[in-house]
């Protein structure tokens, strides 16, 4: 690998002032128990507006305006809630929607997951072998699977953002496809976008990794391939509002959120102690790059406190931040329970279900998921719980009308950007020919391979040549690995499935009698996955005793294929002489033993870089996991958090860590390039200094409040191939603040490029970046 070229650019650091207001109201109630039965639409109407179906209501189309697509949607929207009871106003703020049948509004199911594919999590996508679920009608088409892709940390491991917005669209399509055949909605609650802060969290493998800015770029573009539709990127009548989406996407989970379950700390009880320049810096950075860049039509707040205020109760960070400072155009949805939690298990002020609910509501949520206590048809829960108690809430004063009406406005306004109510023509005609198409699949194979990180490659090692390496001999717990090690979480049944054992075997004989091993080790969701963190971060034990029984037994080194999320400590691994080499493949999804077995044959060279720090698992001795501070805590020993704050000796592989089959050079065109920014005298601002520093500048820094910012600085770097091969090389471009400054980060990513670079060739990359 070669390093970053050297861009040293300035740094501007920001502060936020926190404001904390809540209120705080107070009181007891009882739940109600109902029942409620939920239908989807009949097998022949695609949309809302259909005149056939509400004369089947007994109703008339024409006399509801908010069927008249001459209207602009702010008025259809209107109309619509102009036509409701508070009853049925209320009973539409859970995922499971009752609708307002009497005035012509269907029930809808908001939850559906598309993390990295069509998934089955959630009631609203139905796939045929699955158990049926309310909304199951006969007669349509079977629709067993869809495109399975890689995991995102092995997605975010490519650094191509044209691949993670190339996902979003086969995703999207695949959606609208499985919602043309009523098998799933157009309310999507992906990407999950929270930093890796500590290595132990359960869920880094949903996740693009540690670094923030990548964590938004992920973000931005997975949205957009959800969200746009060719042709609509610009704004009707200025109305960014009204702009025509393909399925809403869901910036999750909002905010400070990356603690499961440690040591007892669970994510309902966490309370995330933030400074406010971590908050704005890490945690928040990338849900203000998903709704500010990439339009996110949806905000899913998070279970844990912030700071002592449930993050779904903040009224500062949702009606605040999301929707006042960054202008949200959508709806912001509570994760599954959350309201729940702060009167059941938080206890929070001794809410109970009313106060919760109308707190949440208050603070700017519009929409709950929740488990409640109502059961369907068939006795199983609707999860939702602010339709059982929004009632008691605005009959005790604690809500208002007007707020519910408020919540109803950004949902209906979402659903009428998604053409529920009116189709929209572009995807009328998708249907089950649109799942698993082989350009899904082939884009599922090469995003996984895209992904792969090459960490050690002794005496070029790999490729094998299928020509000479005619048998391998294959072990390890993962060689066979089943789909729910391969396809990770959040997932449905994948079109294809295809083991790292099958990939290997239509390249070469297997033989336990070969002189090459392949050994396929990592870990799997029994240890990290959501609602449980890791307790260390090496392989179990035996697995590390089989891979030095083998490593030693084997005539030749041995080449060792991690599975896995999060970093996995195998300093046992990295210098030893007969472990030749390593190569880290996530939970590569569908197509991974097909992905795998192109980059062990040379048949891809891999390009990916680590998302996040492999550490030592001394590390996490140092530190505990509810330590919020990404900066070194001195007084406390405890290290710096990921590679922007730590760069010890405990670090085994680090951020943007990736080898190659081949060698790659940098020329930087530029050297050094000054900017000059004219500001007006008297805006000097004190920055503070490492103490070793005996003399300070009389303007420290630069206080830029209320400068438009649009300087720029431009540089290309050319990669050269010095190699026979050609392949991908991701050019990280990083900033580097002045050493002297006391408490900045060692340095962070501004930019970065995938770009292929061929044999014996060169490819220039340009950047622009604003100062
Ligand atoms: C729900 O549907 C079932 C089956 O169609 C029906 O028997 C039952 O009466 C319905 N319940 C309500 C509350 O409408
Ligand atoms: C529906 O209402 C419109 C306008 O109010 C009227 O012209 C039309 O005749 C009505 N249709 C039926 C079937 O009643
Ligand atoms: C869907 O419903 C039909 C008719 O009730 C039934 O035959 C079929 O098995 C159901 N499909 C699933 C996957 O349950
Ligand atoms: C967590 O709580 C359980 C039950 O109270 C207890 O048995 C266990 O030791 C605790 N675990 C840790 C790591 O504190
Ligand atoms: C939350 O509280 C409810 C009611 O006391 C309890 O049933 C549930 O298990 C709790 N959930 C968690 C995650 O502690
Ligand atoms: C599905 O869509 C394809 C492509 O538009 C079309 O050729 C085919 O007839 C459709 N199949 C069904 C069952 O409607
Ligand atoms: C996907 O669905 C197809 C069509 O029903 C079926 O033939 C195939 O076995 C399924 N694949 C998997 C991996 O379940
Ligand atoms: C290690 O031990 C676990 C638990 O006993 C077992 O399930 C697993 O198969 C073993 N793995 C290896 C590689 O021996
Ligand atoms: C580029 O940087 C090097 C090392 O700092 C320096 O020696 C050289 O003079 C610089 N070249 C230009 C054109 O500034
Ligand atoms: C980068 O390269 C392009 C094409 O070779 C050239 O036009 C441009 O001026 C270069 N930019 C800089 C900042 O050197
Ligand atoms: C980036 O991803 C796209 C879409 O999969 C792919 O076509 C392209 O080759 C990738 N770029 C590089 C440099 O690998």
């Amino acid at each position: 690998m070669a390093a970053p070229p050297p861009s040293h650019l300035l740094l501007a650091i920001l502060t936020t002032t926190l404001l904390l207001c809540n209120t705080i109201p107070s009181a007891t109630a009882a739940a109600t128990t109902t029942t409620v039965n939920v239908t989807s639409f009949g097998k022949a109407y695609a949309k809302v507006c259909d005149g056939d179906r509400f004369a089947e209501l007994g109703l008339n189309m024409s006399s509801f305006s908010y069927c008249d697509a001459s209207l602009p949607y702010a008025d259809r929207v209107r109309d619509l809630i102009g036509w409701m009871t508070v009853e049925e106003k209320v009973s539409n703020l859970g995922d499971v929607s009752r609708g307002a049948p009497r005035v012509g509004l269907p029930p809808y199911k908001w939850w559906s997951e598309a993390l990295h594919g069509i998934s089955s999590t959630g009631p609203t996508t139905l796939f045929d072998d699955l158990h049926s679920r309310p909304g199951n009608h006969s007669g349509r088409a079977t629709v067993n699977n869809g495109t399975v892709f890689a995991n995102v940390i092995n997605t975010a491991a490519s650094f191509n953002e044209t691949l993670w917005k190339s996902i979003g669209q086969a995703v999207s399509t695949e959606a609208r496809a499985m919602y043309n055949l009523g098998k799933g909605g157009l309310t999507y609650w992906s990407p999950n976008i929270n930093v890796v802060r500590d290595p132990r969290w359960g869920r880094a493998l949903e996740t693009p990794g540690e670094d923030p800015f990548v964590a938004g770029r992920y973000a931005v573009n997975f949205v957009r391939g959800m969200q746009d539709i060719p042709g609509h990127h610009s704004v009707p009548n200025n109305d960014p509002y009204a702009r025509p989406i393909k399925t809403a996407a869901c910036c999750k989970h909002y905010a400070a959120y990356d603690v499961d379950d440690w040591h007892n700390h669970t994510r309902f009880t966490f309370d995330a102690r933030v400074t406010a320049r971590d908050m704005a810096e890490t945690f928040l950075r990338p849900f203000e790059m998903c709704v500010r860049e990439g339009d996110a039509s949806s905000v899913m707040c998070s279970y844990n406190r912030v700071n002592g205020v449930p993050a779904c109760a903040d009224a500062r960070l949702l009606s605040g931040t999301v929707r006042g400072d960054w202008g949200l155009h959508g709806y912001i949805v509570s994760d599954c329970d959350a309201v729940r939690v702060m009167a059941d298990n938080a206890t929070w002020l001794g809410f109970d279900g009313a106060d919760s609910s109308a707190a949440a509501i208050r603070a700017g949520l519009d929409l709950d998921c929740g488990e409640s206590w109502i059961v369907d048809e068939e006795g199983r829960p609707l999860r939702d719980f602010l339709s059982v108690y929004g009632m008691e809430a605005v009959a005790r004063g604690k809500v208002r009308e007007a707020d519910v009406d408020n919540a109803l406005r950004n949902q209906y306004m979402t659903l009428m950007r998604l053409g529920y109510f009116d189709n929209i023509a572009e995807y009328a005609g998708l249907n089950e020919t649109d799942i698993c198409t082989d350009e899904h699949k082939s884009l599922a194979r090469d995003g996984a391979r895209q992904g792969m990180v090459l960490l050690k490659n002794d005496g070029d090692l790999l490729p094998l040549d299928p020509k000479k390496v005619l048998a391998v001999a294959v072990h390890g717990p993962h060689a066979r690995a089943p789909e729910k090690v391969m396809d990770g979480d959040y997932t449905g049944p994948p079109c294809r499935y295809v083991t790292p054992r099958q990939g290997i075997s239509q390249d070469v004989k297997i033989s336990h009698k070969a002189h090459m091993t392949i050994y396929f080790g990592g870990i799997n969701l029994h240890i990290e996955r959501e609602g449980n963190d890791r307790e260390d971060i090496r392989l179990p034990k035996n697995q590390t005793e089989e891979i030095l029984h083998f490593a030693k037994a084997s005539p030749n080194p041995i080449i060792l294929v991690i599975l896995s999320g999060g970093g996995i400590d195998i300093s046992f691994a990295q210098k030893h002489p007969k472990i030749g080499a390593i190569l880290w493949a996530g939970y590569p999804g569908g197509e991974g033993g097909n992905a795998i077995a192109d980059v062990i044959f040379g048949r891809y060279n891999p390009g990916g870089r680590l998302p996040l720090t492999w550490y030592k698992n001394k590390y996490i001795k140092q530190i505990p996991m509810t330590s919020m501070e990404l900066r070194p805590v001195p007084e406390l020993g405890y290290p710096g958090r990921t590679y922007k704050f730590y760069d010890g000796p405990e670090i085994l592989y680090p951020f943007g860590y990736g080898l190659s089959y081949t060698k790659f050079h940098y020329e930087t065109g530029t050297n050094g390039t000054s900017v000059k920014i004219p500001v007006p005298g008297g805006h000097c601002k004190g920055l503070s200094y490492k103490p070793s520093v005996a003399t300070t500048p009389a303007c420290q820094a630069v206080n830029v409040d209320g400068h438009a910012c649009t300087e720029t600085v431009s540089f290309n770097v050319t990669v050269t191939n010095a190699g026979a091969r050609g392949g991908a090389h991701v050019v990280l471009v990083h900033t580097v603040p002045p050493p002297e400054v006391a408490q900045a980060p060692i340095k962070q990513v501004a930019a970065f490029r995938r770009v292929f670079v061929p044999a014996n060739g060169a490819a220039t990359v340009p950047f622009t970046l604003n100062v």
